[in-house]
């Protein structure tokens, strides 16, 4: 990103403001001290936690939180009385029709984008064509449409977009990246990849805005952009044909009716049968959800513990989806949201064996805890003669998806990060081609019709990605068996 903007006390602003001599002195020193970026965020929610407490704790020496917007008002005077908790200078509050505002009065560095997911479009274009970088969560957008837009966006400003992928930062999952391009495998030609949702985290996606297509893309766009990204990124290759089939079967007000329930209601807080249903959600439970949530539900209507049954819910619960690569490898993926465990398996068939790896990440309800991380990670080589393998799974730094958050927002925040041999920072073109995979498998959902990348967009470059065993590469012929 261009540091060029810098300084928290601009010298144009100061040069206006002050009249005497020593106070200007004071301030041009203050500025000079303060080298620090500037970010202002957009949709104070949830996630925008994890970038508030990054720039009031480790990353305090680096940048600052200088204004926050959000539709909310409530959540903006609840992320001002953290920031005082914390230490910090509450960051300064705008509603978001004073977005534009925001940026022409303050000029940020960068805007940290963490509204729902089919709201970053908006934001990412206004704050690129305002001449700010931009650091956007995942999702990048929902629709090829918006991404068309953001891509154009980023061409025409010159500025820079980071799409938050953390999960490629999880040790363990960068360990895998380095297998593969050390070419343990060889050449890879086929990916089987399943990731389940148990009914705790996963039920959740049902509750939220989540389950609003037009807000979330559906879990196409929304979870598995995480999991596409991986692949793509993984395999250093850009997807470009998708088939796929999807459906809602779970949760639906006939399942409920199926546990007994007399079927769905508005949402869990007022909801007759609580003592029932074994997906009663406590919003006031959590001191933290109800202050983000509950209490301020009377600025918005909106309810974080809305009925899992409801008929409305328009998003699938059961995918399967086959994508063929550029470079000639085949993935097929299936996305299942009401398993007992949460987590993934993930198997690489290669031309000279076969890596698998699997993840649990919550245990289900009944055996929550009780799995230690080597219980929990698994990455094994079996090559295709010989003994297998199993690789000690790089664990690192505690903290959100595997310790990935951490890595990632030292690698955002701190000019001084070491430099990165996995190219792990995301930009526009790999936030595009992972979501590119699920706006093409959600049209397969409605038209039964095998989907090309290349027909949603134009103007979509290979991002930067490191470089790989090639596929091109002559396979040898693997040695005879012995006899046993
Ligand atoms: N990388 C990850 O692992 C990860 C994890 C969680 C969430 N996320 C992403 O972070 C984003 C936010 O998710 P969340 O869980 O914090 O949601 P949330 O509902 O907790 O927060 C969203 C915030 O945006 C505000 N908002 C809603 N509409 C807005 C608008 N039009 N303009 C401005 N503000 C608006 C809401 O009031 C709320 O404060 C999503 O894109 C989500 O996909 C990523």
């Amino acid at each position: 990103m261009d540091h060029s903007e810098g300084p928290a006390v601009r010298r144009r602003d100061v040069l206006g403001g002050l009249a005497a001599g020593t106070a200007l002195a004071a301030a041009l020193d203050a500025q000079a001290a303060d080298r620090r970026k500037r970010y202002v965020s957009v949709g104070v929610g949830s996630r925008n936690r994890m970038f508030q407490q990054a720039l009031w704790g480790p990353h305090k020496a680096h940048g600052e939180l200088i204004a926050a917007c959000d539709v909310n008002p409530g959540r903006l005077d609840y992320l001002a009385r953290e920031a005082t908790k914390a230490g910090a200078r509450p960051p300064k509050p705008y509603l978001a029709a004073d977005f534009d505002k925001m940026l022409r009065e303050l000029k940020p560095d960068a805007v940290i984008v963490t509204t729902p997911d089919a709201f970053h479009d908006d934001y990412v274009v206004r704050a690129l064509d305002a001449g700010c970088d931009v650091i956007t969560e995942k999702p990048m957008t929902t629709t090829a449409a918006k991404a068309q837009r953001i891509l154009d966006a980023v061409k025409r400003s010159g500025r820079h977009i980071r799409v938050t992928f953390n999960y490629r930062y999880s040790p363990f999952r960068s360990q895998v990246k380095e297998l593969l391009m050390a070419g343990e495998i060889g050449d890879v030609l086929s990916v089987d990849f399943q990731w389940l949702l148990n009914t705790v985290h996963g039920a959740d996606y049902f509750r939220r805005w989540h389950s609003n297509k037009a807000i979330s893309g559906g879990l196409m766009v929304h979870k598995a952009t995480h999991h596409f990204d991986l692949v793509n990124w993984w395999l250093s290759d850009m997807p470009v044909s998708v088939n796929a089939t999807g459906k809602r079967e779970f949760y639906t007000p006939e399942m409920a009716r199926r546990f007994g329930l007399d079927g769905a209601h508005q949402r869990c807080r007022t909801c007759p049968e609580k003592a029932e249903c074994s997906f009663f959600f406590d919003l006031a439970a959590d001191p933290a959800l109800k202050a983000l949530y509950l209490d301020n539900e009377k600025y918005d209507g909106y309810f974080r513990d809305q009925c899992v049954w409801r008929p409305e819910i328009n998003i699938e619960d059961t995918m399967n989806v086959i994508v063929g690569y550029a470079g000639g490898t085949t993935l097929s993926y299936s996305l299942n949201a009401f398993n007992a465990w949460e987590g993934y398996h993930i198997a690489f068939n290669g031309t000279k064996g076969r890596l698998e790896h699997s993840v649990v990440e919550q245990a289900g309800v009944a055996g929550a805890g009780g799995h230690s991380v080597d219980d929990r990670i698994k990455t094994r080589i079996v090559p295709m003669r010989g003994d297998p393998r199993d690789i000690v799974p790089q664990t690192g730094a505690a903290g959100g998806h595997g310790g990935g958050d951490a890595v990632m927002l030292a690698d955002i925040f701190d000019p001084n990060a070491p430099k990165d041999a996995l190219l792990r920072a995301a930009d526009e073109r790999s936030g595009a081609a992972s979501i590119l995979v699920g706006v093409a498998a959600n049209k397969c959902f409605e038209t039964g019709q095998p989907v090309k990348i290349a027909d949603l967009v134009t103007g979509l470059d290979w991002p930067v990605y490191a470089k790989m065993p090639s596929h091109k590469a002559p396979v040898a012929q693997p040695p005879r068996m012995a006899k046993a």
